[in-house]
């Protein structure tokens, strides 16, 4: 059973992006057979500055690797390292109906508000099929936007096989627990286009600095309040202990409590959830060196399997053989 996951490059990470997506995508290395990726070639219908998309490709491998991912485990690598997946994008692209990726969400989106959409845009979803296709992925975890993206790898696979013969395996979608939606520091879904983000590699004091910001109500100090509808409790939830978890819960139903102790508690808590995780980041960011022969061990065991699955491809729709 092979689990593939790819994740963009597009900046540090939050405490949304950790908590719904990445520690998910990572819980499953030890289950099964994980390709991880950095979808650099997706960032790039959007991030077009060379040395940012340079370093924002370190930086997303250097966060996971941080945050757990285990290379022994996992196979981690960087997309454009596997120049058999472009060669098979093309591949399905010819035989990919026009109609279907104009309805996919992030042209249709661009093209609703009056942007101009480039080829790269529109043709995406092909490129992310290719991506789970070469690699013969069962599991593909994603969020729930992206659940559209694989219906449409499963449409191109199916339609592929039933032309040329058995090819492709199709794929499934694992929807990641949206339950696990973060609050952002006012309470709104935690988002960088919102500005509302707390990072989970902020050095601690600059962390406390931003609970401190997070917007409260006006409740009277004796009053008892529902912890889970506050937005404070809720990030609490996340990185505290079972235990801590259980006191704070009847500190809020008691009630006689400020604000200000429990974004302290939440500080104290986010710093010792995280230490481990900035500790790895710092040894990491220092030998940047040892995370390029990680990407590039991993590159090499993804080519292997995506050279066999293009191999298989151009056989059976006579690109080979002549
Ligand atoms: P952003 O909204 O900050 O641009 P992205 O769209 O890049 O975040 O999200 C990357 C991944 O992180 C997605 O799988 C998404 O579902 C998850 N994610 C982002 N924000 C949150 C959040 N507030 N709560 C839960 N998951 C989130
Ligand atoms: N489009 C995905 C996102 O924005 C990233 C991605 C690229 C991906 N290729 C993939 C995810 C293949 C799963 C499988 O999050």
């Amino acid at each position: 059973m092979r689990v593939l996951s790819g994740i963009q490059p597009t900046g540090r990470p939050h405490w949304g992006n950790f908590f719904g997506a990445i520690t998910q995508y990572i819980a499953l290395q030890d289950a099964d057979q994980a390709f991880y990726f950095i979808a650099n070639l997706h960032a790039l219908t959007t991030v077009r500055d060379k040395e940012l998309l340079a370093q924002y490709t370190l930086d997303a491998a250097i966060d996971l690797l941080a945050l757990g991912l285990d290379p022994e485990q996992a196979v981690l690598f960087v997309q454009s390292d596997v120049p058999e997946v472009s060669e098979l994008c093309w591949l399905l692209m010819t035989g990919t109906p026009m109609g279907l990726l104009e309805r996919c969400h992030a042209y249709k989106d661009k093209k609703a508000k009056g942007l101009s959409a480039d080829a790269g845009l529109f043709s995406y979803p092909v490129l992310q099929a290719a991506d789970i296709l070469a690699y013969d992925s069962d599991t593909v975890p994603v969020g729930e936007d992206q659940v559209q993206h694989i219906e449409v790898c499963r449409d191109i696979a199916g339609s592929f096989n039933h032309k040329f013969g058995e090819v492709f395996v199709l794929p499934k979608s694992k929807v990641l627990d949206s339950s696990a939606r973060v609050p952002g520091t006012d309470g709104e879904k935690m988002s960088k286009s919102y500005n509302n983000t707390l990072d989970v590699f902020d050095a601690p004091k600059a962390q406390r600095k931003q609970i401190m910001r997070i917007a409260t109500d006006s409740r009277p100090m004796e009053d008892s309040k529902d912890p889970e509808t506050d937005v404070l409790y809720q990030l609490y939830s996340l990185v505290a202990t079972d235990d801590e978890r259980e006191a704070m819960a009847a500190k809020y139903r008691q009630g006689g409590f400020g604000y200000g102790d429990v974004k302290k508690s939440l500080a104290n808590a986010a710093e010792a959830f995280f230490a481990e995780s900035r500790a790895r980041h710092d040894d990491w960011s220092a030998r940047p060196d040892d995370v390029r022969d990680i990407l590039a061990s991993g590159a090499k065991q993804a080519r292997t399997k995506a050279g066999e699955v293009l191999h298989r491809a151009q056989a059976a729709c006579g690109l080979k053989g002549y």
